[in-house]
């Protein structure tokens, strides 16, 4: 008979959060205060050409379903990606909730975001999003109880993808991204794709929905940032609390927070070294 899971019971938190001393840490940024914070701790790390050739998905910290999972890619690259993303998922939880690795449940909403079972952790079990692109993997968790209507997504982009830009915009954004997409001199269109494209799917991820969302329907800017629906039901632009960064050499990064007024989303991004 397999051994039960050890689960959170209650979840406790760590009255100090934060890097562990010698962590390799490039770059910390929090970004905003508030009298009611909910912390949030995004880590990216790249993953190397080869590396899942190196240390094969034995090595890394996986269940048995992600492991089979991981198998079934057919480039290594992928395998890569996706283990290092769920790898890094379960230990960041398990630095800073209670719970060995690999006794963290998952289920999947109807849209396939995994998530905590409440049914199993609670209503303020942590909430997480990753996103694993070519060379980086991102992931978000929160370090505190959430209050209802609290959402996150992230997502990472490679600027390496090349594409049509301006016929993907028309099909793709809302007119008046397309229009801006098309103002900016040729040479920066790609990249400023990417930039915009992975800020919407930050938005998407948080509200549940990723591509099920019909990203004509909600318009993101990038400078200032911001995001507005046009049908309700998704919080206004106030709510949102949104971050993008180019991750050197070649992403594009974003976190959206959709956060209940009165609370402030404190995050904390750091970079790891391969
Ligand atoms: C989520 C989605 C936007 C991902 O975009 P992407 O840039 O290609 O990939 P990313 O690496 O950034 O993100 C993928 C991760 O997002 C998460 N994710 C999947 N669906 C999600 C959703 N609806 N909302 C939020 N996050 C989601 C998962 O963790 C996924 O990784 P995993 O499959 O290894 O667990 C897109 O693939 C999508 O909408 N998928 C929906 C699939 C679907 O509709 N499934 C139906 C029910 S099974």
């Amino acid at each position: 008979m397999g051994r039960m899971p050890v689960l959170p019971e209650p979840l406790r938190y760590r009255s100090s959060v934060g890097p562990e001393p010698g962590l390799p840490i490039r770059f910390s940024m929090p970004v905003k205060m508030t009298c009611r914070r909910v912390r949030i701790l995004l880590r990216t790390r790249p993953v190397v050409d080869g590396e899942a050739a190196i240390s094969d998905v034995s090595g890394w910290l996986l269940s048995d379903t992600e492991r089979e999972r991981a198998s079934r890619f057919v480039f290594e690259r992928d395998r890569a990606t996706y283990s290092a993303a769920h790898s890094l998922l379960r230990s960041m939880l398990t630095e800073f909730h209670q719970c060995p690795p690999l006794a963290w449940q998952f289920r999947n909403n109807p849209h396939g975001r995994p998530e905590l079972d409440p049914a199993i952790y609670g209503s303020q079990a942590p909430r997480f999003n990753l996103s694993h692109t070519h060379g980086r993997v991102a992931v978000a968790i929160t370090l505190d109880p959430v209050p209802d209507g609290f959402e996150l997504g992230v997502d990472a982009e490679s600027v390496a993808r090349t594409a049509d830009v301006l016929g993907l915009a028309r099909r793709f954004l809302s007119p008046a991204e397309a229009d801006w997409l098309q103002g900016l001199p040729a040479s920066d269109r790609q990249s400023q794709f990417l930039r915009l494209w992975t800020l919407k799917e930050a938005v998407a991820k948080a509200v549940g929905l990723g591509l099920s969302l019909n990203f004509q329907s909600f318009h993101c800017r990038v400078d200032p940032l911001s995001v507005s629906f046009d049908q309700p039901g998704f919080g206004s632009s106030e709510c949102w609390n949104l971050h993008n960064e180019w991750v050197p050499p070649g992403h594009w990064l974003s976190l959206a927070v959709r956060c209940p007024s009165g609370i402030g989303p404190d995050w904390q991004i750091e970079h790891l070294n391969p």
